[in-house]
């Protein structure tokens, strides 16, 4: 199709800047769907606890039962600080051993998002709050 030089001109121009609109969405953005907030401090009870009884750990983890319990009233003292390591979070056992990428405990294990607060929990000191 032929068209008069100012609207080809016009056309090129206008496909340019569309095409300048849509350039920023190419950068990265580093957010991490699963990341837990830096700027919140994690609770224990409102946090953690509610982690350990929605994916029934305690079906398995209480009183008189498999090591560690962590039924409400006993699951601080079950893991701290046995099962935690504060100078390196990462290799704190509360948090790798029911990590969705291990195949050791083929029971339950944390959702990525679970294991992320779990982790900033240890992070910010594993304080019975
Ligand atoms: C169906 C039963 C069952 C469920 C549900 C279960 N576990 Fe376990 N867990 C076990 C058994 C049995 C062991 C010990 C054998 C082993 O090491 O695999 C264990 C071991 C562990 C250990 C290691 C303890 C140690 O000192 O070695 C941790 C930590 C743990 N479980 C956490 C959890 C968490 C958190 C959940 C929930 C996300 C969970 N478990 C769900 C049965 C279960």
């Amino acid at each position: 199709m032929d068209y008069p030089t100012s609207a080809r001109n016009f056309l090129i121009y206008a496909f340019t800047l569309v095409l300048l609109m849509f350039l920023p969405s190419c950068q990265y953005e580093f957010i991490e769907e699963d990341a837990p907030d830096p700027n919140k401090e994690y609770s224990f009870k409102d946090d953690i606890l509610p982690i350990f009884e929605a994916k029934s750990c305690t079906s398995c983890h209480r009183s008189g039962s498999t090591y560690p319990d962590l039924t409400p009233t006993n699951a601080y003292n079950s893991i701290v600080p046995n099962l935690v390591n504060l100078s390196n979070p990462e290799s704190s056992k509360i948090y790798s051993y029911p990590h969705p990428a291990t195949t050791t405990h083929g029971f339950q294990k944390y959702s990525t998002a679970q294991a992320n607060i779990i982790l900033e929990w240890i992070k910010q000191g594993a304080i019975n709050n």
